[in-house]
């Protein structure tokens, strides 16, 4: 069976590496993935801070809001520790440091570039992350996606050659709505959503999340869906191999 659908490691190869950090994303393109998906936040003095809560609390061992720490506070953070004590000393990256470890792999694959503006507001934000991929070289194909349809509406302004894609849980009608108004290039559903909706929209629009059993990555990839968003992506190609 001919199946096109790529695979994304979601947080890098969040199953097995403490998600968001530098040795997640370099395992996920060791195994093989498609693409790298990973979220961002502003730090108190604007840096692009690569992290999913907006607090450090769950991934690192300290506490509190990024948007309240200094970019230097945040590097002596642990991102690795409570994942495993073998990632002991792991760092919290940068955008900019993630960015570089694909350049340095040649990575050809996507990059799926999720704004964290849903929770806390971060002014400013979508034109610093298109001001610094304007400053860039990079291989990779980028795709924004977002919770907050204002921060795409933002970077379609900005280019509306960019490739957007809405994330949402129940949002399905304002996300259609972004797609009409060409806001928006593709879907990201949350894949439980996807599967009480399969006529939502066709599959080469759909990168569902979080795919991570057998059996979703094969309803998936059944309906040669453009993508799936998994923390297993090794696992992923070998299910995809094996169809
Ligand atoms: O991009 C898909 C997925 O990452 C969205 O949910 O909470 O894991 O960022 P979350
Ligand atoms: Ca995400």
């Amino acid at each position: 069976m001919k199946i096109d659908t790529k695979i994304i490691a979601h947080r890098g190869s969040k199953g097995t590496r403490p998600e968001n950090t530098l040795i997640s994303f370099q395992t996920a393109i060791d195994e093989g993935a498609d693409g790298i998906e990973t979220d961002v936040h502003f730090s108190k003095d604007n840096q692009l801070v690569v992290m999913h809560d907006e607090t450090v609390d769950r991934t690192t061992n300290g506490s509190g809001r990024i948007v309240d720490k200094n970019l230097a506070e945040i590097k002596h953070l642990d991102a690795g520790i409570r994942f495993s004590p073998e990632f002991k000393g792991t760092a919290v990256p940068t955008l900019q440091e993630v960015v570089d470890l694909l350049i340095k792999d040649h990575f050809t694959g996507i990059f799926n570039l999720e704004l964290k503006t849903n929770k806390i507001q971060y002014p400013g934000i979508e034109e610093t992350v298109f001001n610094y991929f304007a400053s860039v070289d990079f291989p990779f194909q980028l795709i924004y996606s977002s919770f907050n349809a204002h921060s795409l509406e933002i970077l379609n302004q900005l280019d509306p050659q960019l490739a957007g894609a809405k994330l949402f849980k129940t949002a399905a009608k304002q996300a259609k709505a972004l797609k009409k108004d060409h806001m928006i290039a593709d879907f990201h559903p949350d894949i439980r959503w996807l599967k009480r909706h399969p006529f939502f929209a066709p599959a080469q629009n759909l990168r569902p999340w979080t795919v991570n059993s057998t059996e979703d990555m094969q309803y998936c990839f059944e309906r040669n869906m453009a993508a799936i968003i998994t923390d297993y992506p090794a696992r992923a190609i070998q299910v995809r191999t094996e169809m």
